[in-house]
């Protein structure tokens, strides 16, 4: 397993991996280039041999916050702690950049997510309603999630 800094040509991988990490509302590709290419976005990447399996991507909000835009492992290697390095490696990443703040979005019944974001010290900042487009479990809102660096 490596974790490495993304290069254009990891594109489909990460396409791939959305399709597979997510049940609802994957980004498309549109939107994974509009993420991975917006200004001072920093994205990683996990591999396997020549296998996807892992991806975090943090976009700058402005000099002080950033939000993390997306993280997902394929489901095969979920549960194996590539999430854990994940996040670890992009927030030392955000810290050494000299952000101040780590934010994020969860769907409210994402559970697995919410939980691996609580291990990580993020916090419960905000309800946001109606947040999605597509509902998952029947529930198309939101937290917001932060996280002091
Ligand atoms: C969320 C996600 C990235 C976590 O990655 P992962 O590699 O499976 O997680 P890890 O093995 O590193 O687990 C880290 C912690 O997350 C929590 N967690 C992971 N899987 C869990 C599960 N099935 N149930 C409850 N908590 C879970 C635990 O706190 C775990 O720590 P512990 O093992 O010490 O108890 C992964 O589940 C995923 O890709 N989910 C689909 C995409 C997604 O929902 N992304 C988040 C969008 S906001």
């Amino acid at each position: 397993m490596n974790i490495r800094s993304f290069v254009s040509d990891d594109l489909k991988g990460i396409y791939e991996i959305e399709h597979s990490a997510f049940d609802v509302g994957p980004y498309n590709i549109d939107e994974i280039i509009e993420m991975v290419f917006s200004k001072d976005a920093f994205t990683l990447v996990a591999t396997d041999s020549d296998e996807y399996i892992g991806y975090v991507t943090a976009v700058p909000l402005n000099e002080y916050e950033v939000d993390i835009e997306s993280i997902a492992v394929i489901p095969k290697y979920q549960g194996r702690h590539l999430g854990d390095s994940l996040l670890d490696s992009i927030e030392e990443i955000i810290k050494k950049k000299g952000y101040k703040k780590s934010v994020l979005e969860v769907r409210e019944k994402n559970y697995v997510a919410i939980n691996f974001y609580l291990k990580h010290g993020y916090v419960k900042s905000e309800f946001l309603k109606n947040y999605y487009c597509i509902p998952y479990k029947g529930s198309k809102n939101a937290f917001r999630m932060v996280k002091s660096l």
